[in-house]
C-alpha cells in the first residue's frame, strides 16, 4: 500500500484511509483519489492549488548571443559520439547548430548523477531553466522532485534529468523538427555515457521525439518501449499534471509500473 506521506509528496491528495478492513493496494490509487463513501477519516492536504494556477514559464524572452568562437572545443571536429562528459557539456554550451542559440540565455545540459540508473527526459528548458541553467527548476520541477521522492529517489541520487532540447524555444513554443534532429546527438551521447537502466519520458513531446511516433500519451503508457537500447516508460509531463490534477493518479500508476520494470531489469 502506498503510504499517505508518499501520496502526499506526489500531490495525490486528499486521500482517505479505512478505519478498519483491508489496506489499499498500490494499484488502487484511483480509489484513493476518488474516495468511496465507505472510506472515511484522515484527510491529507499537500497541494498548493494556487501554485497550480501559476504558469511560471510565461516569462519575457531573453535576447542574448553566445560567442561561438570562444572555445576550441566548439571548433573541434571530434564527433559528438566520441566526446567524454566534460567535452560534451562544453560542446553543448557553445552549440550553434540551430537558431535557438540566438535567443537562449544559456544551454541547459542536464542535472544529476552521471552513474544514474534512472534518466528522466523532458521537452526543453522553459524561462526559469534558461535563466538558471538547470532542468525542471520551476513549479513543474517541484512536482517532479515530489514524484521522485514518492519513489524513494531524488535529483542527483540515482537519477539524471535532462531534456530532448538543450535550449529554450522562444516563447516556449514547440521545438521544430530540425531543432530536435540537431540536438539529438547530444542526448544520445549523454545516454551512452550514463548508461541508465531505465528512461522515463515526461510528456507527449519527449515520448514522441524519443519513440519517433505521433501516438498519444494515453496509447503509449503502461508499456515498455525502447530508445537507443534502453527501456523507456512514458508518463505525463509534470506541467500537464499541474493543470490536470486527476491525471496524477495515472502518473502514480506509471511510476509504480516503472519501479516494477526497474526491479525486473535490475534483478
Ligand atoms: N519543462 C521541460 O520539459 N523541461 C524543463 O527543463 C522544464 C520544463
Amino acid at each position: 500500500m502506498p503510504e499517505p506521506k508518499i501520496l502526499a509528496a506526489l500531490g495525490l491528495t486528499p486521500i482517505w484511509v479505512r478505519r478498519t478492513g483491508p489496506a489499499l493496494q498500490t494499484d488502487t490509487v484511483t480509489q484513493a483519489f476518488y474516495p468511496a463513501s465507505t472510506l472515511v477519516e484522515e484527510k491529507h492536504v499537500a497541494f498548493n492549488t494556487e501554485a497550480m494556477l501559476v504558469n511560471t514559464e510565461q516569462q519575457p524572452k531573453h535576447e542574448s548571443f553566445v560567442d561561438v568562437n570562444s572555445s576550441p572545443i566548439s571548433q573541434s571536429n571530434t564527433p559528438v559520439a566520441e566526446l567524454d562528459w566534460n567535452t560534451l557539456e562544453e560542446r553543448v554550451s557553445h552549440c550553434t547548430r540551430c537558431k535557438l542559440c540566438e535567443t537562449r540565455t544559456q544551454t541547459v545540459f542536464g542535472v544529476g548523477d552521471q552513474q544514474a540508473d534512472w534518466m528522466f527526459i523532458g521537452e526543453a528548458p522553459g524561462a526559469n531553466e534558461d535563466k538558471q541553467g538547470e532542468p525542471f527548476v520551476g513549479q513543474a520541477g517541484k512536482l517532479l522532485d515530489n514524484m521522485l521522492r514518492a519513489i524513494g529517489r531524488a535529483r542527483g541520487e540515482g537519477v539524471y534529468i535532462s531534456n530532448v532540447i538543450k535550449c529554450r524555444p522562444p516563447g516556449n513554443r514547440d521545438p521544430h523538427p530540425d531543432e530536435i534532429a540537431k540536438c539529438e546527438p547530444y542526448l544520445q551521447r549523454q545516454l551512452a555515457l550514463i548508461r541508465p537502466k531505465l528512461i522515463i519520458a515526461l510528456g507527449r513531446f519527449a515520448a514522441q521525439s524519443l519513440l519517433k511516433t505521433q501516438a498519444s500519451i494515453a496509447s503509449l503508457r503502461s508499456r515498455v518501449h525502447e530508445y537507443e537500447g534502453v527501456p523507456v516508460i512514458i508518463t505525463y509531463h509534470p506541467a500537464y499534471l499541474l493543470r490536470n490534477m486527476p491525471d496524477k493518479a495515472k502518473a502514480w500508476a506509471d511510476l509504480c509500473f516503472a519501479q516494477k520494470t526497474y526491479q525486473e531489469i535490475a534483478s
